[in-house]
C-alpha cells in the first residue's frame, strides 16, 4: 500500500470543543478559549518540531458572530491579547503567520495585530501558520470568483484557485475536527476536496502533542487514491520493481 507520505506536508484543524470543555468545569466559555490558545501554542510547535510545512487553523468562521455578544468579543480581545503575547515566541521559531479570512469587519485593533504578525514574520520559513478568522468557506470562493470578474478574467479551476485566500499553500492533506462534531461547518470548502478528513471526540483544550501524533498515524495508514484504482497507486511490487 502506498502509505500517504507519513508527516502530511499541510495539517489543517477546525479547533473545535473549548466552550464544553468550560462548561464541564462550570467555567465560562471563555475560560475554554483560553485553554484553546494553550493548545494551540503547543499544536504549533510540534507541527514545527515534526516537519510540518503549513498550519492553517479555524479560530472564527463566519457564523460565529451569531454568538452572545460577550462571546465575540471575548474571541476578538483575546485573539488581539494572543498575537501581542505569542508572536515574537513564534517569530524565533521560525513560524510565518498569515491571516486569513475578511478583516472588513474586524476592529483596527485586531486588524492592526494581525497585519504587525504578519509583517514581522514575513521572512520565516519553518512553518507557515494559517489563522483562518472571520473566514467562511463560501466567502473565500465567492470572493475569489468576484475577484476573476473584476479583473475580466475566465472563471476557471485554476483562477479560482489562484484567488482562493489560501493560493500561497497547497491544499491541506489532513483536515483535524476536535470535539465529536463530524460536520465542515463552512471551513475550506474547495481546498479540502481531497483532504483526509480525521474527526475525533477530544475537546480542542484536550488536543495535545499525543492525540496530534494520533490523528498523523491515522493519516499515514490512508490509502490516497484521487480517482484512481488502488492499483494504479500501490503497483504490486513485481512491477514496482521494474518501473
Ligand atoms: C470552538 O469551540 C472555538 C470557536 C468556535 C471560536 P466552541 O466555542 O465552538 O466550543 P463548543 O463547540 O461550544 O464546545
Ligand atoms: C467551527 O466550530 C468554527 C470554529 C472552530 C472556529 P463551530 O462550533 O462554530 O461549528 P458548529 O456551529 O457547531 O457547526
Ligand atoms: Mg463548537
Amino acid at each position: 500500500m502506498t502509505a500517504a507520505r507519513e508527516i502530511p506536508h499541510h495539517i489543517a484543524i477546525v479547533m473545535d470543543g473549548n466552550g464544553r470543555w468550560a462548561t464541564k468545569r462550570f467555567l465560562p466559555r471563555v475560560a475554554g478559549h483560553k485553554r484553546g490558545v494553550d493548545a494551540l501554542r503547543a499544536c504549533v510547535r510540534r507541527c514545527g518540531d515534526i516537519g510540518v510545512g503549513v498550519l492553517t487553523v479555524f479560530a472564527f468562521s463566519s457564523e460565529n458572530w451569531k454568538r452572545p455578544a460577550d462571546e465575540v468579543s471575548g474571541l476578538m480581545e483575546l485573539l488581539a491579547m494572543a498575537l501581542a503575547r505569542e508572536v515574537p515566541q513564534l517569530q524565533s521559531e521560525g513560524v510565518r503567520i498569515h491571516f486569513v479570512g475578511d478583516r472588513t469587519r474586524l476592529s483596527d485593533k485586531v486588524r492592526n495585530g494581525l497585519a504587525q504578525a504578519e509583517a514581522m514574520t514575513a521572512s520565516n520559513t519553518r512553518l507557515i501558520f494559517n489563522i483562518c478568522f472571520n473566514y467562511g468557506g463560501r466567502w473565500d470562493i465567492a470572493q475569489a470568483a468576484a475577484t476573476l470578474a473584476a479583473r475580466g478574467e475566465a472563471i476557471t479551476e485554476e483562477g479560482l484557485s489562484r484567488a482562493m485566500a489560501l493560493a500561497h499553500v497547497p491544499d491541506p492533506d489532513l483536515v483535524i475536527r476536535t470535539g465529536g462534531e463530524t460536520r465542515i461547518s463552512n471551513f475550506l470548502l474547495w481546498q479540502a476536496a481531497y483532504s483526509e478528513l480525521y474527526f475525533t471526540d477530544k475537546l480542542w483544550p484536550e488536543f495535545d502533542d499525543a492525540a496530534l501524533d494520533t490523528a498523523i498515524a491515522d493519516y499515514a495508514r490512508r490509502e490516497r487514491r484521487f480517482g484512481r484504482t488502488s492499483e494504479q497507486v500501490a503497483p504490486p511490487r513485481a512491477s514496482r520493481k521494474a518501473a
